[in-house]
């Protein structure tokens, strides 16, 4: 799958040559070009913002830019699901994960910086996606979220796919069981005495509660969560 961002800050997506997503890269399961907004500003200066109409403090990044670039990126690479990062968007999600790790041929991804975008840049884009409410100072780590969260769901990323079924927001719904390793016991704290039954009905049954019990607690807004416990 490919992914295309557009940036001020394309060294930034250096940080996703490490770990499984890395590896993906090199493999070739994956493919992220991140595009120098730069090279689509206006003038000698290669202009991308500008101040506010009306007024105000900050600049706001200009639309013919940040067209441009979509322009190129979707000349090179036809069909990729436009996607403009903001604190505005729609909330990222599982689901949205899964949706474009599943459906989209690949991503572009607007990554804006300063106050924010000219309001007409919406237009040009499929998608708006926050992943949280607060704000940064651009949406190049957004963007890495998102390529983050959509290309550890593509097939052969994960070394171990089971763990895509077991783990949390995998149904959407709830929190993942807590996990033990050795040693058996660490500061005191033991691990549940179930887990060392090799009882796997019992495991299982143990499993599905505590994460039920843990979602009630933590997420009592996921659907999967019981009150009490
Ligand atoms: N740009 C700045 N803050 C952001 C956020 N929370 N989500 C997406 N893009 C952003």
């Amino acid at each position: 799958m490919e992914f295309h961002v557009i940036t001020l800050f394309p060294e930034m997506f250096a940080a996703l040559d490490a770990g499984l997503i890395g590896r993906a890269r090199s493999e070739g399961l994956i493919a992220i070009t991140a595009h120098n907004l730069r090279e689509y500003g206006l003038g000698a200066y290669r202009q991308v913002d500008d101040a506010p109409y009306g007024g105000g403090s900050g600049m706001v990044m200009r639309p013919e830019p940040i067209a441009a670039a979509i322009d190129a990126v979707e000349g090179e690479s036809p069909g990729l699901v436009k996607i403009l990062m903001t604190p505005q968007g729609e909330p990222f999600s599982q689901r949205i994960a899964r949706e474009f790790a599943t459906a989209a041929r690949g991503l572009m991804l607007i990554a804006g910086r300063y106050e924010g975008f000219d309001e007409r840049v919406r237009a040009l884009v499929d998608r708006e996606i926050s992943i949280g409410d607060y704000v940064l100072t651009g949406g190049e780590l957004p963007a890495m979220v998102v390529i983050e969260a959509v290309a550890r769901l593509l097939p052969g990323v994960l070394g171990n796919p089971a763990s895509l079924e077991e783990e949390s927001f995998a149904d959407g719904e709830l929190l993942e069981y807590p996990h033990y390793t050795r040693p058996e016991e660490f500061r005191g704290m033991r691990v549940p005495e179930v887990l060392l039954s090799g009882d796997h009905g019992k495991i299982r049954e143990w499993r599905r509660n505590e994460a039920r019990r843990r979602t009630g607690r933590r997420r009592p807004d996921l659907s999967g969560a019981t009150r009490k416990g």
